[in-house]
């Protein structure tokens, strides 16, 4: 899919890991839209990754901050308009982390000090990355800033643990933030709540497989992939969708509005 709709414009995009990530998708598609990108990540990931490849690939400079941190926040945003020439039009969070996922904790037992790490890396990171654009006044008019959730924030997913919390505070985030954001600078702010893909924040998921083919025979049209996902992102980084903001958008084959499909039934009848 090559639409060039991005020409001209200019972002950051965070968390692209390896391959399978979803914002290494993204940063492939935003490259072929016409799009130019700072790529960044936490200092540790860029010490596993292999984010290089995809910095050359799109001729994106790699600048590491963890997005914790105000001060790396601060820097990467300057540093971002100095090397692509002025304001940002368009900036992805794709980053989420659970410490307490991560070593097997459950739900009912949770490490409260991991807990909190984890809604400091996948939920406050959003605010605190917003109010750096926005006190340095860093986004265009009409810019679009996206960040990814899950549906775990609305219904229970027992195995995803209190990422679902956090991704319930995260997209309230985008919804208070996107109010001050729309009125005073003409930006919108939306997540984008995508079925489960096989990466490697995914796969921390205890039974994936399991809710990977389960999401896949209830949605219509099937899970969407780390690429469709890249897709909706162009397109909510680009003038068609100008006035959609402090949405939550279901990008899942229409899973999130089903009840029960035929696959489902069948498989349980024969179960019997
Ligand atoms: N994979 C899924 O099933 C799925 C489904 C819905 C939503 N999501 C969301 O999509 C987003 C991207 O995840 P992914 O599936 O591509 O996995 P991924 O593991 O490839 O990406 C997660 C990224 O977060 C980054 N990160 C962690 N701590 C950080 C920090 N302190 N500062 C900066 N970056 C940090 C990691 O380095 C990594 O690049 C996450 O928000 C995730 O929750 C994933």
């Amino acid at each position: 899919m090559n639409h060039s709709i991005l020409n001209g414009k200019r972002g950051i995009i965070f968390g692209a890991l390896d391959q399978e990530s979803i914002a290494w998708k993204t940063a492939e598609a935003v490259y072929a839209a016409g799009g130019k990108f700072v790529l960044t990540n936490a200092p540790v990931a860029l010490r596993m990754g292999t984010i290089n490849d995809l910095g050359e690939k799109t001729q994106a400079p790699v600048i590491p901050a963890d997005a914790t941190k105000m001060e790396d926040l601060e820097r990467l945003v300057d540093q971002a308009q100095d090397h692509l020439g002025g304001k940002l039009d368009f900036v992805l969070h794709s980053i989420g982390m659970s410490v307490n996922v991560r070593k097997g904790k459950h739900y009912t037992d949770l490490n409260h000090d991991w807990m909190a790490k984890g809604w400091d890396v996948s939920a406050v990171s959003f605010h605190k990355l917003m109010q750096v654009l926005y006190q340095k006044d860093a986004m265009n008019v009409w810019g679009s800033i996206l960040a990814l959730s899950y549906i775990a924030a609305q219904r229970t997913f027992p195995n995803y643990n209190d990422m679902a919390d956090n991704k319930a505070y995260l997209e309230s985030i985008a919804r208070s933030f996107g109010y001050f954001f729309g009125k005073h600078k003409k930006v919108r702010v939306n997540t984008i709540s995508q079925s489960p893909t096989l990466t490697t924040a995914g796969k921390g998921v205890e039974g994936l497989d399991g809710f990977l083919n389960y999401a896949e025979k209830t949605a219509p049209l099937g899970n969407a992939s780390a690429e469709d996902c890249a897709n909706y992102s162009v397109m909510m980084f680009s003038d068609y969708t100008r006035k959609v903001t402090l949405q939550n958008l279901f990008h899942d084959g229409g899973f999130s509005n089903v009840g029960v499909s035929e696959e489902i039934i069948e498989a349980l009848e024969d179960s019997k």
